[in-house]
């Protein structure tokens, strides 16, 4: 494949319309319009909100990707360089009547200008997204290059996952939530104690000023031999414990609830991840999605690691672990060069249950 392979990138899956521009595995321009002002007085995403917010905004987030990417060719009006390659879009997991709106756009620019058409699964995207560098060509992996098999541990407010990475484009499942997410967890947390939307951030900004150990709350499934997760019961336990300090007449116990649930929340992430190191034993790790911006999770993943003499991998900025289209770009270059592009004679379709 051509040095320089740039992609155009569009990610409509939940509640962030995101387009990007990458070349190679470098993100040229991440641009992403953030629909949480529409859906915070409902306290999670409304689908049917998420669609029209999508197709108002796509167009005009791809133009403005476009733009910062290329300053000096764009003017006011919309095209698409000839410069660009591809197309990649995210085509599952998501909200169907998300994922929609960007596929028929992709659809429709490559139609229009020829292109071919690349499509990328959302998790593969938050999994290759320590992979991305910079402009000038710095990330993670500039220095240290990749090492197979790679550990993946994924936590977004859809997907609590553990993949093992063979090779780029060679995955396999190893576990993943029975139920509730973990950022999902964290959110439903946040309604119940009334926080706000979304949770998981103002979650553990709370938990940083509370004790861990005040309310010893479950951790979850820390007995089954199998790598899968499940918050649900963690969440009900939480619901109980509130419903009796709030009976108790007891104030002020946010503090150590966000500290106790963020303790043993991370405590059964940290398990699995364990038991998937000794049983696969990975050359590297690497962490997406959006929880990972909580550090209490980030000094659990290190301190596993380090007991097995591995450093794990996070993307170079915060603008890649939440939702993003950069890292469907990167995703994007890497089925190119194996040569996965859409077939233009097989109809591209939403896939909202995507797994690996
Ligand atoms: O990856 P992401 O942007 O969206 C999905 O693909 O789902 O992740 C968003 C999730 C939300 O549930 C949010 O509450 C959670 O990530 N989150 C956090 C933190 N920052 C974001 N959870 C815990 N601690 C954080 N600091
Ligand atoms: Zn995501």
């Amino acid at each position: 494949m051509k040095k320089n392979f740039i992609i155009l990138a569009i990610d409509t899956s939940c509640d962030e319309t995101a387009a990007a521009v990458t070349a190679d595995d470098r993100v040229i321009s991440n641009v992403v319009s953030s629909q949480v002002e529409l859906h915070r007085k409902y306290g999670g995403v409304v689908p049917i909100i998420a669609q029209r917010a999508h197709r108002e905004r796509v167009g005009p987030v791809i133009q403005e990707a476009l733009k910062r990417a290329f300053p000096k060719i764009l003017n006011t009006t919309y095209h698409i360089p000839d410069t660009i390659d591809a197309i990649a879009v995210t085509q599952g997991p998501g909200l169907a009547i998300a994922l929609e709106i960007g596929i028929a756009k992709a659809k429709e620019l490559s139609r229009k200008t020829q292109k071919p058409l690349i499509a990328v699964n959302h998790m593969e995207g938050h999994l290759l997204s320590s992979f991305a560098k910079n402009a000038k060509g710095n990330g993670p992996f500039s220095v240290i290059k990749p090492k197979f098999p790679i550990l993946g541990l994924l936590v977004s407010g859809g997907h609590t996952q553990l993949v093992l990475m063979k090779d780029f484009c060679q995955f396999k499942l190893l576990g993943e939530t029975l139920d509730d997410a973990a950022g999902e967890a964290f959110d439903k947390l946040a309604k119940m104690l009334d926080l706000g939307y979304p949770g998981g951030p103002i979650v553990s900004e709370l938990a940083k000023k509370g004790d861990p150990n005040k309310y010893p709350l479950p951790i979850p499934m820390q007995k089954s031999k199998d790598l899968n997760f499940s918050f649900s019961g963690l969440k009900t336990a939480a619901l109980y414990l509130i419903k009796q300090l709030n009976e108790k007449g007891i104030k002020n116990y946010h503090y150590d609830i966000c500290a106790s649930f963020e303790k043993s929340l991370v405590a059964a992430l940290m398990i699995k991840l364990e038991m998937a190191i000794q049983r696969y034993h990975p050359k590297q790790i690497v962490l997406g999605g959006g929880v990972v911006n909580n550090l209490k999770l980030r000094t659990g993943v290190r301190k596993v690691a380090k007991k097995y003499h591995l450093s794990p991998f996070l993307p170079y900025s915060k603008n890649l672990d939440t939702d993003n289209a950069a890292m469907i770009g990167i995703a994007a270059y890497y089925k190119a060069n194996e040569g996965k592009f859409v077939n233009v004679l097989v109809a591209l379709d939403r896939l909202p249950n995507l797994n690996f």
